[in-house]
């Protein structure tokens, strides 16, 4: 395996090496029961917190919430990742002879009942190890309230839990960790932030990759997908795999097969604002064919390709686009920060779907 691997990292060799973000994790995992890992898609969140904790040879259960159905999630819903995760886990399999209601075989670990009492008798059993719920907003749908059960383990059981998300504000109005009527108000919990790769880091990471699978791409090549993905690891990573794997050398080429992804990406996405999906399309299609655009320029534009919009509506329609990380507020006013999705969207987004 090399960079330029698709699926996310898991071993220190495979790793491009962000060593401040390892260490602000393990740091993280020192300094509290509660860690979250937040940056938008590609960043590379999934990666560090697998390498992290394959390198700490920490004792983990990854939850991958994306795996949840869509509409409410039940308690049942979760046993059932955790049944699929646990059978992997010979550590498990020699606890859950204690554990009410567990069983275990040949077929690996199954809960014989899939209510709510369960769940939190099995996340009891976790004593001593870390557990990750990756892409945590997910559990914002849930029909209980988790935030609950995250302040139970937090306050009564020995577990570390770590929440990553790309969908940051969504993730934070779950957490609700400032809101002094909110489960988790007021249990320290640890952030650590990933960002793109600085220019030079991105460029290393390029050509150590490129070093990795023997090929030398013309240095224009380098620059030109260095412009064009800025530092999103995921994206560079994209583009590697692509060239030597693909045989396609132009970034130009890369960057729409790209934003074809990144657009299936937010149909799906926009999906749940139903009739309302036009506005939102029209807030993005204004925002991502301007670069940066201000909130009137954003009302001039909605109005003029669709009528009249209240004003809080308007605002509401940013402030979700915001919280799922599709929008992000700059000081001129707002912009699509992931150049690929800004492309995609200049390039495929109709206001109508189709
Ligand atoms: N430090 C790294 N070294 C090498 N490749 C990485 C690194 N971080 C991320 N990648 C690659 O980038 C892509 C996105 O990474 P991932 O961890 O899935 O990001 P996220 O969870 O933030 O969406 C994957 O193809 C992954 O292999
Ligand atoms: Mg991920």
């Amino acid at each position: 395996m090399g960079y330029f691997d698709p699926e996310p990292k898991r071993r220190v060799e495979d790793f491009f090496d962000m060593e401040e973000e390892i260490d602000e994790l393990k740091r993280g995992l020192g300094a509290s029961k509660l860690v979250v890992v937040s940056g938008l898609r590609r960043y590379g969140k999934t990666s560090l917190i697998l390498t992290t904790l394959n390198d700490m040879g920490a004792s983990y259960v990854f939850l991958d919430c994306r795996l949840l159905p869509s509409g409410m999630i039940s308690a049942s819903d979760i046993l059932y990742i955790l049944e699929g995760e646990l059978s992997s886990k010979p550590w498990f399999r020699e606890l859950a002879e204690a554990v009410e209601g567990v069983q275990v075989g040949g077929f690996g670990v199954r809960f014989r009942r899939r209510d709510y009492r369960t769940l939190v008798r099995v996340l009891e059993s976790l004593e001593g190890r870390i557990l990750v719920f990756d892409e945590a907003q997910e559990l914002r749908r849930s029909r209980y309230r988790f935030d609950y059960l995250l302040a139970y383990l937090y306050d009564h059981v020995g577990v570390r839990v770590i929440l990553s998300g790309s969908q940051v504000g969504l993730m934070y109005k779950f957490l609700r960790v400032n809101d002094p009527s909110a489960p988790l108000y007021g249990r320290p919990l640890y952030n650590v932030r990933l960002k793109p790769l600085s220019p030079d880091r991105a460029r290393e990471f390029l050509v150590r990759g490129f070093e990795q699978e023997g090929v030398e791409p013309p240095l224009s090549a380098i620059e030109e997908a260095l412009e064009l993905f800025d530092g999103i690891i995921g994206w560079l990573a994209y583009f590697g795999y692509s060239y030597t794997r693909l045989g396609l050398k132009d970034p130009r080429a890369v960057l729409g097969a790209a934003a074809r992804l990144a657009y299936e990406e937010l149909e799906h996405a926009l999906r749940v604002f139903a009739a309302a999906r036009p506005r939102y399309a029209a807030v993005l299609k204004v925002v991502a064919e301007r670069g940066e655009a201000r909130w009137s320029e954003i009302l001039r534009f909605v109005e003029a390709e669709l009528g009249r919009i209240p004003r809080n509506t308007l605002s509401n329609i940013l402030r979700n686009l915001s919280d799922m990380g599709l929008l992000s507020k700059t000081e001129g006013g707002y912009r699509i920060p992931d150049p690929v999705l800004r492309h995609a969207v200049r390039r495929y987004l109709r206001l109508t779907a189709t």
